[in-house]
């Protein structure tokens, strides 16, 4: 490995400091050992400095009970420095130095970053964007995911690395690229989305059909002549367009990922790191091939909160229906939001343990250290660029410390839910195609939901539409407006099954082509619910547009959209009606449930605010027999239920500024503190992690 001049610096920094750098042990073979049941990492990036840094580094991360780091994810000119010329001896030694200090490794693929020889030697592995501008080298993300050329690169790098460290006793998982993002938009792609399209639809006229290209004369004659469309244009295109990009992701990842497999002891997961809401592809299609999803949750400007974060873990947890991993996350502050204000003393450790609740195994702070140069100089780390612990380190230390006390209790658990929300990408991309009012956006529409119904059930799953449902005593949909054959399967069955099922604003308007159902929304599902949805109205934030509504859930208002209901069926309850408002409104039914069999399914037109809401959530999990995961908690304070090996875990989070007793249902054994109680009482950002007797 060559020495650069940060490399020079920081070693000359160092030896300022007079930290104490033991020479390079000969390489030993790591000791395997028990794994910890809750990781906590760092994102390690050994190749920006020399190698008589790192065990000063590895010592300071060991202190903090670090165990693991993710290492190598944008090593790739540090791999193979020129085409052909591999560089291994430095990843290896970063492993084998790590697993001294007891510190596995996560190996991310370097595939998110190529090296200016390759982009200079194959430009057209460059990505095309928007407007057509080829990209450049400089940053990253510059490369083309549909590019054979780069793919076949890509499967090379990461194939060495697995045959390299495939059965590396200290090498635990691999993260494939870093946060699939950016697709490419010249005419190759478009040769291949054209490809898809009649892969998908066989023949055009049935692709004319589906969506209904006589409107503004779009009728295709010919595959080559379908566009890329990404905002504006035909809806049945705009949807296949992500389709196609979900399913490029799929490709790109699983072409990495088979050299992994094939290379790799099964003890090591394959992973990559996702972006909670984002929605640039589907994450259902990409994680399918995964053994673990993990996210990047960062909080950006300002402070936690806990129902938008906690429903992301959630999302999170339900791409494979179980326990995750927060592969980054912020320490203390990041350097892209508007402001970049940090999380306040002990924010940090609610927000870790608030992770483990919503299912997280594993906690990695991005980054350990401050890059000397580079992009990303002020963002926080642990250890600022001279080399020692900056003031956030004793918290995370004291992170280190719990996981590693609570481990072995929070072991085989995970979160149990008995109450699912239904979360389609399809949906999303669809309203915010045509929101129809601007301030319908279906994120924070899902949140209120999730919010009320978690205050009240407190713990809550969010599964994609063609989940099993079987295990659920309630499943809402928020904002299920595209509704595809096999969703509409799996709700009626639900139903008939003996599940409440429960529809938000928009659902089921549109089928699996984003066009809309030939009857009236909930297309499919309206004959089973015994009414429909006669129209819809987006309602103006102006004072006085909003729409009164009254019934088993309080008086409030309809804000942002209202949908003017009716019954066809005798048995059809009115739940809610609209108020005296556009005329249109005054006196129909704003939400309606209908008992079928021993099943229900209720559907609310209205969007209330968040009392009525939480009225809402109150009545339909006790007419669906849901019961709290815990008990009575202040406002304010967040419980996270896990259960599994015979154990019932509960963590409290105190996120109110004031002291708060929370009395336990039964006495409880303390994990972190070892006391048996009966009550707690939290402090300002206070923990406890509880063990039901
Ligand atoms: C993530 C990215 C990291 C780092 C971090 C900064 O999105 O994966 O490499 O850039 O943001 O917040």
């Amino acid at each position: 490995m060559t020495v650069s001049l940060p490399q020079l610096l920081a070693s000359a920094l160092a030896g300022m400091l007079a930290i104490a750098i033991p020479s390079r042990a000969p390489a030993q073979q790591p000791q395997p050992e028990a794994h910890p049941p809750l990781y906590l990492g760092a994102a390690w990036y050994p190749e920006q400095w020399p190698e008589s840094r790192w065990d000063a580094d590895l010592t300071l991360m060991e202190q903090a009970h670090i165990r693991f780091v993710r290492v190598g994810e944008f090593a790739w000119s540090t791999m193979e420095p020129t085409e052909g010329n591999y560089d291994f001896t430095w990843l290896d030694h970063a492993i084998d130095d790590a697993a001294r200090h007891h510190i596995y490794v996560v190996l991310g693929t370097p595939t998110a970053a190529p090296p200016a020889w390759l982009t200079e030697k194959y430009p057209g592995t460059l990505r095309i964007d928007e407007n057509g501008r080829r990209d450049g080298h400089g940053n990253r993300q510059q490369f083309n995911w549909a590019n054979p050329k780069y793919r076949e690169l890509a499967r090379d790098i990461a194939e060495r690395m697995a045959k390299r460290y495939g059965h590396n006793p200290n090498v635990i998982g691999w993260q494939i690229d870093n946060e699939y993002a950016r697709e490419s938009y010249g005419p190759d792609v478009q040769k291949q989305f054209d490809e898809w399209c009649r892969e998908h639809y066989k023949t055009l006229d049935n692709l004319n059909t589906r969506w209904t290209t006589a409107y503004w004369s779009e009728s295709y004659t010919d595959w080559s002549q379908i566009p890329i469309q990404e905002k504006y244009g035909n809806p049945g295109l705009l949807l296949s367009w992500k389709r196609f990009v979900s399913d490029t992701w799929r490709s790109y990842q699983k072409n990495q990922l088979d050299v992994i497999r094939a290379n790799a002891d099964p003890s090591q997961f394959i992973t990559t790191n996702m972006m909670g809401w984002f929605d640039g592809y589907d994450h259902y299609t990409v994680s399918q091939d995964l053994d673990l999803a993990s996210w990047d949750d960062y909080v950006g400007r300002g402070h936690l909160d806990p129902y938008r974060n906690g429903a992301a873990h959630d999302l999170t947890r339900g791409f494979l229906r179980k326990n995750f991993w927060v592969m980054e996350t912020q320490p203390g502050f990041v350097n892209w939001a508007p402001v970049n204000t940090a999380l306040d003393k002990g924010e940090v450790r609610a927000m870790a343990w608030h992770d483990i609740g919503h299912g997280a195994d594993a906690v990695e702070y991005w980054q350990w250290r401050s890059d000397l140069n580079g992009q990303e100089e002020l963002h926080g780390t642990l250890v600022g660029a001279d080399g020692t612990p900056v003031p956030l380190y004793s918290e995370v230390k004291q992170i280190g410390a719990e996981f590693a006390k609570a481990g072995p209790a929070l072991a085989g658990t995970s979160p149990h839910s008995q109450v699912a929300i239904l979360h389609d990408y399809d949906s999303r991309w669809a309203i915010n195609w045509q929101r129809h009012n601007q301030n319908f956006d279906p994120i924070t529409q899902i949140v209120s939901y999730y919010k009320p119904l978690r205050e009240v059930a407190q713990s809550i799953d969010i599964v994609q539409d063609t989940a099993p449902l079987d295990g659920y005593k309630l499943v809402v949909a928020p904002g299920l407006e595209v509704l595809t054959d096999a969703a509409a399967k799996n709700l009626i069955a639900y139903v008939e099954q003996g599940g409440h099922l429960v529809l938000g604003q928009r659902s089921a308007m549109k089928n699996g082509d984003n066009g809309l159902q030939p009857e009236r929304a909930p297309g499919p599902l309206a004959s089973l619910l015994g009414g429909r949805v006669d129209q819809f109205y987006a309602i103006d934030d102006k004072p006085g547009d909003t729409v009164p509504v009254t019934g088993v859930w309080g008086s409030t208002t309809s804000q942002i959209w209202a949908e003017q209901l009716s019954t066809s069926k005798p048995d059809t309850e009115v739940l809610m009606r609209y108020g005296k408002s556009n005329g249109w409104l005054d006196g129909q039914p704003a939400a309606i449930t209908r008992k079928v069999g021993k099943g229900r399914i209720t559907y609310i037109g209205a969007w209330m605010d968040d009392a009525a809401m939480l009225n809402a959530a109150k009545w339909m999990t006790k007419i669906s027999g849901v019961t709290p995961a815990f008990g009575p908690v202040p406002a304010g304070v967040d419980v996270y239920p896990r259960e599994g090996n015979g154990k019932k875990i509960f963590i409290l989070v105190n996120f109110n500024k004031a002291p708060e007793t929370v009395a336990l249902p039964s006495p409880m054994h303390g994990v972190l503190d070892g006391k048996t109680v009966s009550a707690v009482t939290l402090a300002h950002y206070g923990v406890a992690v509880l063990e039901a007797k």
